[in-house]
């Protein structure tokens, strides 16, 4: 399957009860020749509205993460867990993220990244291991396959606690070097 019919085929998805509430599925953002590739949570209001990940208030702290990196949003791969908002934003079921995971196995398998950055928790839970602990492991890179794997606090985590964002500055910088590091290979 390539890039269209995958998001084809996950707009017209109705695995789980997301499907009835969504205005509509949130599939990327970014470039899909990027060798690094965030993936967050699930969409939340701004994103059930525009289709496009990390749009709202949490999304636009990132991109400042981004620029302060020396990333460019354009050439990096945004995308989520879910690709379905939960109602009122609640935390993703068990359940609806087995759904949804095949969709982000064959956007992985697609892209075929260097680097994979969870962010936050939920992802970091989901992709790297069931007890992460993200206070204690963030910024910690694990070699997983082809690729290597870490994470970074979600910035909606940023937005409630600011005494976190120094070390996701510290986080997002490493995670740069890395990414020029493996672009120079
Ligand atoms: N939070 C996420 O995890 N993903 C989004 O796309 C927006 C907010």
């Amino acid at each position: 399957m390539n890039f269209e019919e995958l998001k084809k085929s996950c707009e017209g998805c109705e695995k789980c009860a997301l499907s009835k509430t969504r205005t509509q599925t949130v599939f990327e953002r970014g470039s899909r020749d990027a060798k690094l590739m965030f993936v967050g949570e699930a969409p939340g209001e701004k994103e059930d509205l525009s289709g496009v990940p990390f749009v709202g208030p949490a999304g636009q702290l990132f991109d400042k993460y981004l620029l302060a990196a020396g990333l460019d949003r354009e050439e990096v791969y945004i995308c989520n867990i879910l690709k379905c908002r939960p109602p009122r934003n609640r935390d993703p079921l068990p359940e609806e993220q087995e759904c949804c995971m095949p969709y982000l196995r064959d956007q992985v398998r697609l892209i075929r990244p260097k680097i994979i950055v969870c962010l936050g928790r939920i992802a970091a839970c989901r992709l790297i291991s069931p007890d992460f602990r993200i206070t204690k492991e963030h910024g910690v890179l694990y070699k997983k396959g082809a690729f290597l794997i870490t994470a970074v606090y979600h910035p909606s985590a940023l937005l409630r606690d600011a005494s976190k964002k120094e070390e996701m500055l510290k986080d997002m910088l490493m995670i740069a070097e890395e990414y020029k590091k493996l672009s120079n290979e």
